[in-house]
């Protein structure tokens, strides 16, 4: 499973790549926002630093106005790609770019009939934002569970991303249900390589070692 980073800091990008385990970066319009810097400039820095894939969101809600937006952040960087919202023009510009060759996420995707036409229209990624689900009491896992069915039934292409991710073990879950990637906010992140016992267990081992004589 790949885990992304959903964030637009350059500094916990470099935290993260430098564990060796950041396989990409997602950003959205409200993520770029709290950086103040322009977006082009974080887009360049991000991918010097991320050999992968780096998602950069439009702003325009026509098919028409999509794809020129897209056409231009995908010529920022060749790991750019390009993340269209669930609308009727979005799955108009996903053709249209996946067609020009232009790799696609599309975002904002609530549920499983959306996921499906997503692949359809060739969508490298979908992806489900299951945090907002939850917080609307359904479960967002399940939205997992169904796109992950549907997409192996009919053998799509389109990896799932899940998204919208606010604890360790959305991403346990994602993983056992056989989820393609994971991205998550900084403070998930970090939280995974740690556990009580393992800094109880090093602690022991260093004070026991202490009483081996030494040479
Ligand atoms: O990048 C999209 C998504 O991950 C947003 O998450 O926490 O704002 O629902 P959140």
């Amino acid at each position: 499973m790949k885990l992304f980073l959903d964030t637009a800091n350059v500094e916990e990008i470099r935290t993260a790549a430098s564990w060796g385990i950041l396989d990409g970066v997602t950003t959205n319009p409200s993520l770029v926002a709290k950086e103040s810097r322009s977006f082009e400039e974080i887009l360049r820095e991000v991918c010097e630093i991320v050999d992968g894939p780096v998602s950069a969101e439009v702003v325009s809600q026509e098919a028409a106005a999509m794809v020129a937006e897209g056409e231009r952040l995908s010529k920022v960087h060749p790991n750019i790609y390009v993340k269209i919202p669930m609308t009727v023009e979005g799955l108009k510009a996903t053709r249209q770019l996946r067609t020009k060759g232009i790799r696609v996420n599309m975002t904002l995707v609530f549920s499983p009939l959306q996921a499906l036409l997503c692949a359809k229209v060739g969508a490298n990624f979908v992806s489900p934002f299951i945090g907002r689900l939850d917080d609307h009491a359904e479960t967002g896992m399940d939205l997992i569970e169904e796109i992950v069915t549907i997409y192996r039934n009919y053998q799509y292409k389109t990896e799932v991303l899940v998204a919208s991710v606010r604890h360790p073990i959305h991403v346990k879950e994602a993983a056992l249900l056989g989820a393609d990637i994971v991205t998550m906010p900084f403070s998930v992140f970090e939280k995974m390589p740690r556990h009580p016992l393992t800094d109880l267990g090093l602690e022991r081992f260093l004070k026991d070692w202490q009483k081996v004589p030494k040479a």
